[in-house]
């Protein structure tokens, strides 16, 4: 486990000039990220908004607070800080990044992504995917409305938090569903539904 920084002061802007200058970018520079901004922006998808106690909600509402949707980092070489090249799953309990795989995955999943390389080219990219069944099981077919409703909100705060932090992003949802799911290693059910390239602008 890597923990990230608790230090969030980095997002502190004007939230007018946020919503004016937020917008979609794809042209990456290989300026590497720092680890303080890895903590932001996971956080600001999938953490919980008090980072002090184990029970406190998220940033992204949630259907019921069933939580459905879980954060992946595809970090390349030498991209951000100190953190190793490969696949990171967010734990928002522990604030902390779990490795589960090794290898520079930007190419593999820009290809999955129907070759749209501006992703090969970004630092990292965040992946949001998510267990159907966990909002289902409380509101039948609903639940899938549910889901992606959630998606949309936790999109909104990556791109928001990418203005804040003077980085750039697009939000990418033309993909080959089976392709990301294997270059990720997803479980069964666990399905992606939005990707996420995040640099600084080239
Ligand atoms: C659900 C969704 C899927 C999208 N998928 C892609 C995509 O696969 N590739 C891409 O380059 N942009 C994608 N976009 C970004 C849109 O093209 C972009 O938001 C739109 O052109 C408006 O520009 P703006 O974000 O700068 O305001 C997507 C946006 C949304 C909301």
């Amino acid at each position: 486990m890597i923990s990230l920084p608790t230090n969030l002061d980095e997002l502190q802007e004007n939230l007018l000039d946020v919503f004016r200058r937020r917008r979609s970018v794809r042209r990456f520079g290989p300026k590497p990220l720092a680890v303080s901004h890895v903590a932001c922006l996971v956080w600001a998808c999938g953490g919980r908004r008090d980072l002090t106690s184990r029970s406190a909600k998220r940033t992204v509402p949630s259907a019921g607070a069933t939580y459905p949707m879980t954060v992946y980092v595809v970090c390349g070489d030498s991209r951000v800080g100190e953190l190793e090249a490969g696949l990171y799953l967010y734990d928002a309990n522990g604030h902390a990044l779990e490795k589960i795989a090794d290898r520079d995955l930007r190419e593999d999943l820009a290809d999955a992504c129907f070759s749209q390389n501006f992703i090969s080219q970004a630092p990292i990219s965040i992946i949001l995917a998510a267990d159907y069944a966990i909002t289902t099981g409380v509101y039948g077919e609903r639940g899938v409305r549910y889901v992606h409703m959630e998606a949309g909100h936790a999109g909104q705060n990556i791109y928001l938090a990418c203005t804040a932090l003077g980085l750039s992003t697009v939000a990418v949802g033309a993909f080959n569903d089976e392709a990301v799911a294997r270059v990720l290693g997803l479980p069964l059910n666990v399905e992606p539904l939005y990707v996420f390239p995040i640099g600084y602008r080239d």
